[in-house]
């Protein structure tokens, strides 16, 4: 499938069929492709919490407005950042860089963020958001459907995950085959009204 018929066709899907398994190697496709998304000076924060355990998903759907895409996905994906991966080993972002690279940027990189809890949190939000999308997209040419959800009661979920004080949870993913079309297109606002030009007035 092409890129962009995998842009046009990806839809939120509500319902997917819970007997569906994926294989080991379906799924490790996923992860490959996923950790190919961007991040910013390469830090790599996002951490995907991959959630196969039916009670935790189960205890996961009742904090989730008991939306069935979450015990119902054959994958479903907690995305979450370590807001402190630029300042754990950051040489590990750079290892196969020159040395001229790397005194550039591993002092870049703590000057960006050190001290900077906003940008930290932003920065978080940006790669779970493109590493979402690139996970959606894999799903479409690989056949299958998504949804991404924040509708969750994220203290909840980060209790039930035992989320670490220096993460956090940007959203969800789920993924699988679904069994009902999804809903009509809500409508799209024109380009005229989300595209500006150079400034706004
Ligand atoms: C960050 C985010 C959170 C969302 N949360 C939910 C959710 O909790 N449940 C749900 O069914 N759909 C959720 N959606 C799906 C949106 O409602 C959907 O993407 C939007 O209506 C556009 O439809 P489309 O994705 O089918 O084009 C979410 C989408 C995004 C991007």
């Amino acid at each position: 499938m092409k890129t962009v018929d995998a842009i046009r066709s990806r839809r939120a899907v509500k319902h997917f069929d819970a007997n569906h398994r994926m294989t080991e190697d379906e799924i490790n496709e996923f992860l490959s492709l996923a950790v190919l998304s961007p991040t910013a000076f390469n830090i790599q924060n996002w951490r995907y919490v991959m959630v196969t355990d039916p009670a935790l998903r189960t205890q996961i759907r009742e904090v989730a407005w008991g939306q069935a895409q979450v015990t119902d996905a054959s994958l479903f994906f907690i995305l979450c950042a370590d807001l402190k991966s630029w300042e754990k080993q950051p040489d590990r972002y750079w290892k196969n860089a020159s040395k001229d690279v790397q005194d550039f940027m591993l002092p870049a990189i703590d000057d960006y963020y050190r001290g900077k809890d906003q940008v930290q949190r932003d920065e978080a939000m940006r790669s779970c958001g493109i590493t979402a999308q690139t996970l959606m997209l894999t799903a479409k040419s690989m056949g299958y459907d998504s949804c991404p959800m924040d509708g969750f009661d994220f203290e909840k979920v980060a209790e039930l995950i035992n989320l670490p004080d220096d993460h956090v949870i940007a959203m969800f993913v789920a993924i699988g085959k679904s069994t009902k079309e999804a809903w009509p297109r809500g409508g799209q606002l024109a380009l005229d009204e989300v595209v500006i030009k150079n400034r706004f007035s």
